[in-house]
Parts: structure tokens; sequence; C-alpha cells
């Protein structure tokens, strides 16, 4: 089977699918890796170790999609590309079905077998995996260093001749994989930490964290789905949450947001008002900046500032360390090609969890529960 990487075109993607340590692997178990020129460039896996791991370094983009039997890649690649791919070969990227429908119909339509590695369920089997894990941890890491790098104090406290510097305080709101590792990067860094989050079952990690945990009164103990995700707090609540958060804002010198919901716009937590009352300099990083953002001012992508607080919408945050990201997802990916190729064929078990909810299309119909509940 020839399994294909492709450069990757997004801006801003600085990412490659697989590094050369998988490919050896993959080679090693019979199968054929073509990578496109200078696709490992960016996150400094140069075309050189591909080649020593076994790879076929070609510059001849259209034939990488057109003899792929598995076109390997991060972001969907563009339905200029997916058109050369033959039928029944396979996709697998980051494809977020639910927000390319036009991506799934067309792969439906060309008999694409599709799987992506957003859909990965989050259960134990799967924890290897899991990029959504590997990208929000590294996205949650990123933020603290991003917000220590705008704010114009120190993070730990300091004792100089010159006087005692008191460490700053970062709020995190929202505390799943990103916020955590945010929070854990933080206090690395010596600020002193609290944070926020809807699921009740959070306080306890985030107090292992050496952070203080935020109290609201009266939430819906029900704020967490089967999965593990978070439900949209009701209109009432989130006002409560507001009021409480608003309080903890104006002592912040940073604050990091990182609250999703599944399938929703990211939910507002700092208001305008929150951000007139924060203090001259304070920084706020919104990492949920791609979904809507979690702060009234955020705008994607760009740093705006109000009364001299900093508003931060970084977009494609794992990105910013893509040597790192790309090992990981990669090491994702090898994983759930080990679970799909058996007896070197991938073979599409509809009873096996994994497989079903990561499989968007396949055989010119959509597979995924996900798709079909809409
Ligand atoms: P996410 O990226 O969907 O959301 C980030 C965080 O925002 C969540 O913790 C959520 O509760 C919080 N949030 C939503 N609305 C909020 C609001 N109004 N105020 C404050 N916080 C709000 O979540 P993520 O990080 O992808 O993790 C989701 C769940 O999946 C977690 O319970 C996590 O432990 C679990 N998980 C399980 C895995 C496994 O067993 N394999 C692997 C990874 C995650």
């Amino acid at each position: 089977m020839i399994i294909a990487i492709p450069k990757e075109t997004a801006e801003r993607e600085k990412r490659v699918a697989l590094i050369p340590d998988t490919v050896s692997k993959l080679v090693d178990n019979g199968h054929d890796v073509w990578v496109e020129t200078n696709a490992g460039k960016s996150s400094s896996y140069l075309d050189g170790a591909y080649e020593t791991a076994g790879a076929k370094v070609i510059n001849d983009r259209a034939a990488l999609f057109s003899d792929a039997d598995i076109l390997i890649s991060i972001q969907p690649p563009a339905q200029e590309d997916l058109g050369k791919m033959k039928a029944e070969s396979i996709l697998i990227c980051l494809l977020w079905a639910l927000q390319n429908e036009d991506t799934v119909d067309f792969l439906k339509e060309k008999n694409i077998t599709a799987l992506g590695m957003d859909a990965i369920p989050r259960i134990s089997r799967a924890q290897s995996m899991d990029a959504l894990s590997s990208m929000s941890s590294i996205a949650g890491y990123k933020s603290a260093l991003i917000a220590a790098n705008e704010l114009d104090r120190y993070m730990p406290m300091m004792m100089t001749a010159a006087g005692t510097v008191a460490p700053a305080k970062v709020l995190v709101l929202g505390a799943g994989v990103a916020g955590l590792q945010a929070i854990a990067t933080a206090k690395r860094l010596g600020a002193k930490v609290e944070a926020f989050d809807i699921r009740p079952a959070v306080k306890e990690q985030v107090e292992s964290l050496g952070a203080s945990f935020v109290e609201i009164p009266d939430l819906n103990e029900e704020s967490e789905t089967e999965g593990g995700y978070a439900k949209e707090l009701a209109e009432d609540e989130q006002e409560r949450q507001r009021q409480v958060i608003h309080e903890h804002a104006k002592k912040s010198d940073i604050i990091i947001t990182t609250a999703l919901i599944p399938g929703k716009p990211a939910p507002l937590l700092v208001t305008k008002e929150m951000v007139e009352d924060m203090h001259a300099g304070a920084v706020v990083v919104d990492i949920a900046a791609e979904q809507g953002g979690n702060c009234a001012l955020t705008e994607a992508g760009e740093t705006t500032v109000k009364n001299e607080v900093k508003i931060i919408g970084p977009l494609n945050i794992p990105s910013m360390l893509a040597y790192h990201a790309s090992q990981l997802y990669s090491k994702n990916m090898l994983e759930l090609l080990n679970h799909l190729i058996k007896d070197g064929k991938p073979e599409f078990d509809f009873e096996d969890e994994i497989t079903l909810n990561t499989t968007i299309t396949h055989q010119g119909e959509i597979i995924s529960p996900m798709l079909k509940k809409e």
C-alpha cells in the first residue's frame, strides 16, 4: 500500500502529518511511504531524514494524490487535490466534518473513505490515538507562554535587593486538557493560579496542580455529557458565572480562556465590562478564538488593546510548536493505522467503537453517528 504525506498548504500550518521515525515503522511493516518534497521542512523534519527512514520523497503533488492508497494530512486538503484521489482510497486528517460539510459531501460522492482524527472517541482504549488531546495540551502550554511574554511583569515572586515583587495572578477559564496544561505551565513559571470549569469533576485536578478552584454557587451538577464534555449552561447560570468571574478578573494579571462546548460556539465568559475593569497591562489570551472566542473583545488571529489591556486571539497554536505537535500527531496516527490495518490491509469493522466514530465516509455513505444525528 502507498501511504502518502503531502506538504500542508493552509495558512499558518507548519506541522507535518508523519515524521521520519513513524515513516520507518510503516516501511518496516511493508508499506511504501511517499512524502512530498519539503513536507516536513517547516517543522524541522528534512527530506534527507525521510529518505533515511525509507520514504520516497517526490516533487509531483498530483501523483502523490492520485497514487495514494492512504493519504495522511493535518488539515483537509483542498478539493482540487482531493479530486485527484482514486475511488476507495482513504483520507485521514483533522476533518472537522460538522464544520466542513462541502468537503464531506465531495468525499462521499467520490467514494473516498474519510477518517477524522478529531472524531476519535475520548475513551481509554483510544487515548494513544487522541490527537485532540495532544494538540490541546500543546495549545494550553503555549498559551501560558504567550501570556507571560506579553505581560509587562514578572510571573514568579522575586526577592531582590530593590524590593520584593509579588507573583503574577493568573485566572484560567475552562480546565479541560488545554486549561490544565495552561495551569501547570503558569505554575511552573511561578504564578499564583486560580481556575474555573463548569464540570465539578475538574476541581480535584485543578487543585492537584497547586491552583485554587473558583467556586460558583448553585451550578447544575449535570454539566457533563456521557462523553465527558461540557453542556451549555442555562442563561441564569451563565449570568451567575459571569458575576463571579468578574470579581476574579479585576484582580488578575492574566486570564487564559479555553472553554469549549462541542458543536456550539465558544461560551462568552469574559465580557467587555470585565476587560474594562482589568488593570492596565493585564493580558487576556483567548485560545477559543477559532470557535468564536470566550472574550467579547477577541478578534481571531489579532491582538486588540482596550484600556491598555491586551486581548490576544491566537490561531492554530499547535502549529507554533510544529516539531513536537508533528511528533505527537504522527504517533497518534500510527496508533490509528495499527488499529485499522490487519494483515497489511485496512479493515472497517463498524462494530468497533473507534472505527465507527472515526470513519466519516465509506463506500459512498456517511458512517459517523455524529453526522447521522444532524
Ligand atoms: P473541550 O476542549 O471541549 O473544553 C474545554 C473545557 O471547557 C472543558 O473542560 C469544559 O468543561 C470547559 N467549559 C465549557 N463551558 C464552560 C464554561 N461556561 N465555563 C467554564 N468552563 C467551560 O474539552 P477537552 O479538553 O477536549 O476535554 C473534554 C473532556 O474529555 C474532559 O473531561 C477530559 O477529561 C475528557 N478526556 C478524556 C480522554 C480519554 O479518556 N481518553 C482524553 C481527553 C479528554
